[in-house]
């Protein structure tokens, strides 16, 4: 577990110079999505997740929607595996649950659903394709927010 890395939750108008990079190298560069779908609309009403190092070198981001969906996790392929990917995960889960939202669900690229397992996450319905790549449905019931 990298514990020197600092996650903070950005409005997309502080998070787009830091995450888009990371964001273009996972899912555009590696995993062959189209840079057209890779942005969207609701980055700008979104709650981001960025993972930086010390140095201010950014390794990761994801991403919380109004309605409690979580995406575009990516950790930059040289930090994976070192909880990084949890960290942000649990950070958006966080902030969802002081939110008041009762559950959060994401659609995970299916070889991710042993990682969103390990955080509570339960899987639902048919697997589906999304940009090309295989997806399922997953969701976490959440516990209420401390008073
Ligand atoms: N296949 C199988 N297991 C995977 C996996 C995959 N593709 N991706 C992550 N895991 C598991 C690893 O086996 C690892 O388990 P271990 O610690 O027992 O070895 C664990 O998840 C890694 O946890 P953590 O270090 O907290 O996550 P991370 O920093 O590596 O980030 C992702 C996880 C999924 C965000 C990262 O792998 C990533 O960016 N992948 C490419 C983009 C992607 O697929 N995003 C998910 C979209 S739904």
């Amino acid at each position: 577990m990298d514990e020197t890395v600092i996650i903070e939750l950005l409005a997309w108008e502080s998070a787009q110079p830091l995450a888009l990079a990371v964001r273009f190298d996972v899912f555009v560069q590696e995993q062959g999505v189209p840079p057209e779908l890779e942005r969207d609309e609701l980055d700008a009403s979104s709650l981001h997740a960025v993972a930086r190092f010390p140095d201010g070198s950014v390794v990761g981001t994801g991403r919380l929607l109004p309605d409690g969906h979580i995406g575009r996790m990516a950790v930059a392929d040289s930090a994976r595996g070192q909880g990084i990917g949890g960290r942000i995960l649990e950070a958006l889960v966080d902030r969802a649950t002081e939110l008041g939202h009762h559950q959060v669900v994401l659609n995970a690229q299916c070889h991710a659903q042993p990682f969103y397992m390990r955080h509570g996450f339960v899987a639902e319905g048919p697997i589906f394709d999304d940009a090309g790549i295989d997806h399922i449905s997953m969701t976490r019931t959440l516990a209420k927010a401390k008073a």
